[in-house]
């Protein structure tokens, strides 16, 4: 077990700036998730922990070591890729036993090791099976029970639930996040996958463009997002993020008891925190908008509309809505649910 400390670490591709500057600290036994857009650096991070991309800049020490100059082998760790890459030749048992041989781990350790791993991920009936003879989600088990059994320090993933299907995808979140408990092992985890990174997180780090927006409990982020970014990274559907100058055309209102921050340029609410207001009073803001799409997704619906200004706006309501299209419909939020950002896109209050 261990922790991983990341200190101004840096990555050049070429003249590609493919992080740039990175600290963080892993504690012990923590689950640490990675969430970004699409070319941000989640991946590059990944590799330059374990050791499989050189880095550029700065350091990184798993345990008390720094680990900049050792092999991706000296470093104890065990890594679990989307694509398995499971030897096709050998059998579950022996892709299982592979790792642990080559450390000349004694039979009777190696098939303990085994044993609790196929117990844990449910792949006992197929551990005489060859990869080829198996479904991709039983492969991906064998892929996480091959990280599993060799006991390392820290564990890091990279997108290893992405080739399942959504019903093994969440009981392998179950299971993984079952796992990482009772092993208490270090690990990075990332994914594009909002429910696995807000469930399975003891943190959320957010990269954006090869640097940090923002680190915290999934609660923090969703609740105090630091930033536009991170307001609309976090949480599906996204936050609604309304400009400041078209309440003065009338779009939207806010109570008068409301005391806006100096410098407010935009105005943030969850679809989930807005709500029909036919009669409510103690609304702090108030709009009206034209319903142009409703999406029933089982125990509640999402309804997609516009300002007059042509402006989206996507709030939810529970269960089957019977709002139709076209209508215009008023609705309403309470003040705590409300969130100010500058015109550089920076949390106010
Ligand atoms: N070997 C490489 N040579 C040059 N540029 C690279 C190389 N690998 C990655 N990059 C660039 O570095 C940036 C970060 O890539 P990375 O794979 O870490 O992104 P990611 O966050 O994992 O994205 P995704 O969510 O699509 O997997 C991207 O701009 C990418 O094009
Ligand atoms: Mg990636």
């Amino acid at each position: 077990m261990a922790k991983i400390v990341l200190d101004d670490v840096r990555k050049k591709y070429g003249t590609v700036d493919a992080i740039k500057g990175v600290s963080l600290d892993i504690t012990d036994g923590e689950l640490v998730v990675l969430v970004g857009p699409s070319g941000c650096g989640k991946s590059t991070l990944l590799r330059m922990i374990a050791g499989l991309e050189s880095i550029t800049g700065g350091k990184i020490s798993i345990g008390n070591r720094v680990v900049n100059d050792l092999e991706p082998s000296e470093r104890d760790i065990a890594m679990v890729f989307q694509n398995y890459a499971l030897y096709p030749h050998m059998t579950v048992r022996e892709n299982l036993a592979y790792g642990l041989k080559n450390r000349n781990t004694p039979k009777e350790e190696i098939d303990r090791r085994i044993a609790d791993a196929a117990k844990a991920l449910e792949i006992g009936p197929f551990l005489e099976r060859k990869p080829r003879q198996l479904s991709g989600g039983q492969r991906q088990r064998v892929a996480m029970g091959r990280a599993i059994v060799r006991e390392p320090a820290a564990y890091l993933f990279d997108e290893p639930l992405s080739n399942l299907d959504a019903k093994l995808r969440v009981q392998m979140r179950v299971e993984i996040k079952r796992l990482q408990r009772s092993l208490a092992t270090t690990s990075v985890y990332v994914t594009h996958d909002q429910m696995e990174a807000m469930t399975l997180a003891d943190r959320l780090v957010v990269l954006n463009g090869g640097r940090i927006e923002q680190v915290g409990t999934p609660i923090e982020l969703y609740e105090r997002p630091a930033t536009t970014f991170v307001a609309t990274f976090i949480g599906s559907p996204s936050m609604n993020l309304l400009a400041m100058s078209a309440a003065a055309g009338g779009q939207w209102a806010l109570s008068h008891t409301i005391s806006l921050p100096p410098d407010v340029a935009t105005l943030g609410i969850r679809p989930e925190d807005l709500h029909l207001a036919t009669g409510a009073v103690d609304d702090a803001f108030r709009m009206d908008v034209k319903v142009a799409a409703v999406e029933l997704v089982g125990a509640e619906s999402y309804v997609h509309g516009t300002l007059s200004d042509g402006a989206p706006i996507v709030f939810r309501v529970a269960g089957r809505s019977r709002i139709a299209i076209d209508e215009v419909v008023p609705i309403g939020a309470k003040a705590p649910s409300l969130h100010f950002f500058d015109n550089q896109g920076a949390r106010l209050m």
